[in-house]
Formats: C-alpha cells, sequence, structure tokens
C-alpha cells in the first residue's frame, strides 16, 4: 500500500472451512501480473525490497500441506486474498 491505507483481516467460517480474509486498499494486482503472483521471485517491487517468496510460501503452506485454497480478488483500492482452510483433514 506504499505505506498509506487500510489493511483488514475478517475471520470466519462455513460449514467446515475456517476463512481468514485479508484485505488492503493500495493499488490493486495490475491484470497482466495476476496470473503469476504465486510464482517464486515474481515481485513488482524495487530491487532489494521484495523477494517475490511471500505468495509462492503461503501458497505451499496452505494448499499444499493444508488442502487449502487462496482465493484472490482484486481491483485498484480493494484487493483480497481469501485463504480458505480445512477445519478436518480429509
Ligand atoms: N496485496 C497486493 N496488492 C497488489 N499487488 C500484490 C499484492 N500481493 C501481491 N501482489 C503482487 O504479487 C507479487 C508477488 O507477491 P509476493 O508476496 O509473492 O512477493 P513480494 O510481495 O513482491 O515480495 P515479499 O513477499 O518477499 O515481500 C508482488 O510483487 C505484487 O506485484
Ligand atoms: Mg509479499
Amino acid at each position: 500500500m506504499g505505506g498509506t491505507g487500510t489493511l483488514t483481516v475478517h475471520t470466519g467460517r462455513n460449514e467446515d472451512r475456517l476463512i481468514v480474509e485479508i484485505r488492503d486498499t493500495g493499488a490493486g494486482i495490475p491484470p497482466e501480473v495476476r496470473p503469476r503472483i504465486f510464482e517464486p521471485f515474481l515481485t513488482t517491487k524495487p530491487v532489494g525490497e521484495g523477494t517475490g517468496l511471500g505468495l509462492d510460501i503461503s501458497y505451499r503452506i496452505v494448499v499444499n500441506k493444508h488442502d487449502g485454497d487462496i482465493r484472490v480478488q482484486s481491483e485498484p483500492g480493494d484487493t483480497r486474498m481469501i485463504v480458505l482452510l480445512p477445519m478436518r483433514r480429509g
């Protein structure tokens, strides 16, 4: 968010899944970047600022290790990362 804005965390549950929604009011994810955000080392931050590993690591933990899901919705001023985690392993 470039240092200003609002970060909101919502938690909840549906039937058998925990929901954690992380929302920010930043510029949003450009459409051309969107298909690649979970790739390791993909970063649009300035050199030395981002590793490009944040979402790669998140995906591996949530999806690969916990059989969860990460859904992304983004438009300028409203980006949401919605993390779904099963409360019981199948
Ligand atoms: N909330 C967001 N708003 C806008 N763009 C985002 C957001 N989250 C991720 N992105 C885009 O996806 C890219 C990859 O994200 P990721 O978290 O994997 O790496 P990073 O944030 O660049 O680096 P690091 O996580 O190491 O600080 C970012 O560089 C940015 O272009
Ligand atoms: Mg990151």
